[in-house]
């Protein structure tokens, strides 16, 4: 008797999380760590776009939706970059290696890597927003050739909040990028930019009217970003911005994300602007 094959995908429960083995914890900052992981059987693969996220569940506590900031070009290893502010950031704070963490996904829109193609590139982030937007910086310094000027705008509290500093580095130093880093206070070591991260936006090297603009951040930083930007002659509907609302399911099935027609969770996180502009201010239902 024959029996059919089903790819594993497709008998998957999604609201079964996945185990993954924790390889290693970072500490990036006081608050903010990155975990890199591997699947427990050893060979379930979660490829993804830039800008994905997924649901981590740290097991008796809580899951919560966080986006992945490892390299889309290595999805052997899973890498998520957090800030612990509440009960189960908190929770996956005190995981060490080796500790279990259950996985769903990934799950969400990508950043619009293709559109831009041929593009001046502007990214702009603020605090944690450039952990969901590194795997974007990954891919386009991957095939460099195919985009125009590429330039980062990061703007953090302090000088201790700068997350990735060596890559950050590394970056603006070979990698044919413009990396321009600003901080709310600086202190005695800190030379650099201080200020809000849209003072930025009005003097970087960038065509405007060639450009694709990629926002991850506070809202009230998004919404003045993506104003300042279009000062600049961006248009809206070159603009992405990823959006952040209380998720329980992440796949359009609880309405928990829900903003009139829009679920954050499978229409974004990763949205154009001038679509979703409304929405901003506004809490799910
Ligand atoms: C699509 C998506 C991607 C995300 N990606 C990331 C990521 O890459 N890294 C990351 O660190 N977080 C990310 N987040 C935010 C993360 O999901 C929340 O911080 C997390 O759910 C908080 O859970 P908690 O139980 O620790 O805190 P809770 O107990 O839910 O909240 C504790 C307190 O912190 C406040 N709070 C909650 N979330 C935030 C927040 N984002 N910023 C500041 N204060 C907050 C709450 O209002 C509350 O006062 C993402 C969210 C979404 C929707
Ligand atoms: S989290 Fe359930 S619909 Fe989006």
């Amino acid at each position: 008797m024959k029996t059919l094959a089903m790819p594993e995908a497709a008998v998957r429960d999604p609201m079964v999380p996945t185990p993954y083995v924790i390889e290693s914890v970072r500490r990036e900052t006081h608050d903010t760590f990155t975990l890199e992981m591997v699947p427990e059987d050893g060979t379930t693969r979660l490829n993804f776009k830039p800008g994905q996220f997924n649901m981590l569940y740290v097991f008796g506590v809580g899951e919560i939706p966080i986006s992945i900031s490892g390299d889309p070009a290595h999805p052997e290893t899973l890498t998520h970059t957090t800030r612990a502010v509440g009960a189960v950031t908190k929770a996956m704070q005190r995981l060490k290696k080796g500790d279990v963490l259950g996985v769903r996904g990934p799950y969400g829109t990508q950043w619009p890597v293709e559109e831009a193609m041929g593009h001046d590139i502007v990214i702009v982030a603020g605090g944690i927003g450039l952990a969901p937007l590194r795997p974007i910086i990954y891919r386009v310094l991957s095939e460099r050739e195919r985009f125009g000027q590429v330039v980062l705008l990061y703007g953090t509290r302090s000088p201790s909040d700068i997350l990735f500093k060596k890559e950050l580095q590394r970056w603006g130093g070979s990698f044919g990028m413009d990396v321009f880093v600003t901080v709310d206070r600086g202190d005695q070591n800190w030379h650099g930019s201080i200020g809000v991260v849209t003072n930025l936006v009005r003097r970087a090297p960038f065509d405007p009217l060639n450009a694709t603009a990629m926002v991850c951040g506070p809202e009230i930083m998004m919404r003045y970003c993506a104003h300042e930007l279009a000062k600049r002659g961006v248009d809206q509907d070159r603009t992405y911005v990823s959006m952040e609302r209380n998720m329980k399911c992440g796949i359009g099935l609880c309405g928990h994300c829900q903003y009139g027609p829009v679920f954050i969770c499978k229409d974004g996180p990763v949205f154009r602007y001038d679509r979703i502009r409304g929405m901003f201010g506004k809490r799910e239902i």
